[in-house]
């Protein structure tokens, strides 16, 4: 029997060297025990007599299943993870199998923890503790994903300061590094005011260099250094305002995305990550993000470009003046709403003052790629077969290239999702025409584009 001694409950690395010497030298997964900081035992390193020469090769989605599964508070995970890597050894097409039980556990593992990584970046409760600029805040993830979760919250601070306290381990940014300490215990959680003086305890107690029993904070390795070094890059290097062509540029490159970058799976989970969402500025004037409204599985997809007044005080797209141009010319297309899904390229309202009266302003081209992550995991929940954008803002966010709105209506356009592309007019364009001729001919055009839509959705 072996005994394997990971360093750490996410010690993914250290799994992965022992897995890998393990199977090299024919260890069964009945004859490998895998525990977590416990003495006795081979370390990972020693697991395999040391070898790190082993090379054998796995399906390409193994990984990215095996590193999300192991951060699941499940104490089998290690095991399950071994036995799927050992099987695939005879089974190389184990992980299409997803009615198999391991294949099918590792998954749910897997669901779960990106899940929880997705709340903790929703849903984490910063305060101000100490001036200038420190923030402290604890949470208590369901998985163990506080690590895999620290590259947001450094992007997200650049360059502040901040802890956050969770039962795993603490995450300390100081505006150029980030150190990882022991969890903090959760029978002392504190609520509220108590806060401030919770972390400046805990804080003093593991950066005071007189407590010398406490382990010594650790910088936590990639992915989070690289983040640390991009922040710290950024922060010396305040970014610039990119190009038109540059966000082009970064906006096709995410068109195939993959969606297992750790974001929301539903819909309930997108509502809700929008409204926390930080990726630009516009949450500032924003009364709350507005999400997209209508079910996974609907066929039909509506991007409009961003709420307006009516759909920021409501939360909900398309309940305004545009909204009922919308809701003729679906009726008119015989397109019902209710079962289409109807969303925006950005999630808040970009506006200015006049007197007491919000002004529509467009969102910049940096504003919409901060909001195509949202479009992408929509569009990768409710899996449209066809998608209709509303105007160029829409049709730039949702195909990741400029349409020319006039010359590309009446077409469709193969999407690399399998869903097809059409475009056409905005419907607030249809209120601006200020010729009754003119909005009349418009409407007509736009309820046939709808229609068309309508008919490729089948
Ligand atoms: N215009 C849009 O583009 N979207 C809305 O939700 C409302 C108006």
């Amino acid at each position: 029997m072996r005994v394997v001694r990971l360093a750490s409950e996410t010690d993914f690395a250290g799994w992965r060297a022992a897995a890998r010497t393990l199977r090299a030298a024919g260890v069964a997964p009945e004859g490998a025990i895998w525990t977590v900081d416990g003495s006795g035992g081979l370390s990972a390193s020693q697991a395999g007599g040391g070898r790190d020469d082993v090379s054998f090769t796995v399906p390409r989605g193994f990984l990215q299943l095996a590193a999300p599964a192991a951060l699941h508070r499940s104490p089998e995970r290690f095991a399950l993870l071994y036995r799927i890597l050992w099987r695939l050894g005879r089974e190389p097409d184990l992980l299409r199998l997803s009615a198999d039980p391991d294949v099918a556990k590792a998954r749910a593992f897997a669901q779960a923890v990106d899940r929880a990584a997705h709340k903790m970046k929703a849903f984490v409760d910063f305060h101000r503790v100490e001036e200038p600029e420190t923030f402290a805040a604890w949470y208590e993830p369901a998985h163990r994903v506080a690590e895999r979760t620290a590259p947001f919250f450094v992007r997200r601070f650049a360059g502040k300061r901040f802890s956050l306290l969770t039962p795993d381990v603490c995450l300390h940014w100081d505006g150029e590094a980030l150190a990882v300490t022991p969890g903090a215990d959760p029978a002392d959680a504190p609520a509220g005011d108590s806060l401030e003086d919770y972390w400046r305890a805990h804080y003093a107690s593991v950066f005071d260099p007189v407590r010398r029993n406490l382990p010594a904070p650790r910088l936590i390795p990639e992915p989070v250094e690289s983040a640390e070094s991009r922040t710290a890059a950024m922060v010396s290097h305040p970014a610039p305002e990119p190009s038109r062509r540059a966000v082009r540029a970064a906006l096709r490159h995410s068109r195939d995305a993959s969606y297992e970058d750790g974001g929301p799976t539903s819909l309930e989970e997108v509502a809700a990550g929008v409204d926390a969402c930080r990726r630009c500025d516009l949450w500032r004037n924003a009364t709350q993000g507005v999400p997209g409204e209508g079910q996974a599985g609907a066929r039909l997809m509506l991007v409009g470009e961003q709420p307006g007044d009516r759909e920021d005080l409501a939360g909900r797209p398309f309940v305004g003046p545009a909204g009922q141009v919308l809701d003729k010319a679906l009726a008119a297309a015989g397109a019902p709403r209710g079962e289409t899904y109807v969303t925006n390229a950005v999630k808040h309202f970009k506006h200015e003052l006049r007197g007491k009266r919000r002004l529509h302003k467009t969102p910049d081209a940096g504003e919409v790629a901060a909001c195509r992550w949202w479009l992408d995991h929509e569009r990768a929940i409710v899996r449209p077969r066809v998608i209709v954008a509303l105007g160029a803002t829409a049709a730039q966010a949702a195909f990741g290239r400029p349409v020319p709105i006039g010359k590309s209506r009446g077409q469709a356009l193969q999407l690399s999702d399998q869903a097809q592309g059409v475009v056409t007019y905005h419907p607030s364009y249809l209120l601006r025409l200020p010729d009754a001729d003119a909005k009349a001919k418009a409407f007509e055009l736009f309820v046939q584009d709808l229609k068309f839509a309508w008919s490729l959705v089948g």
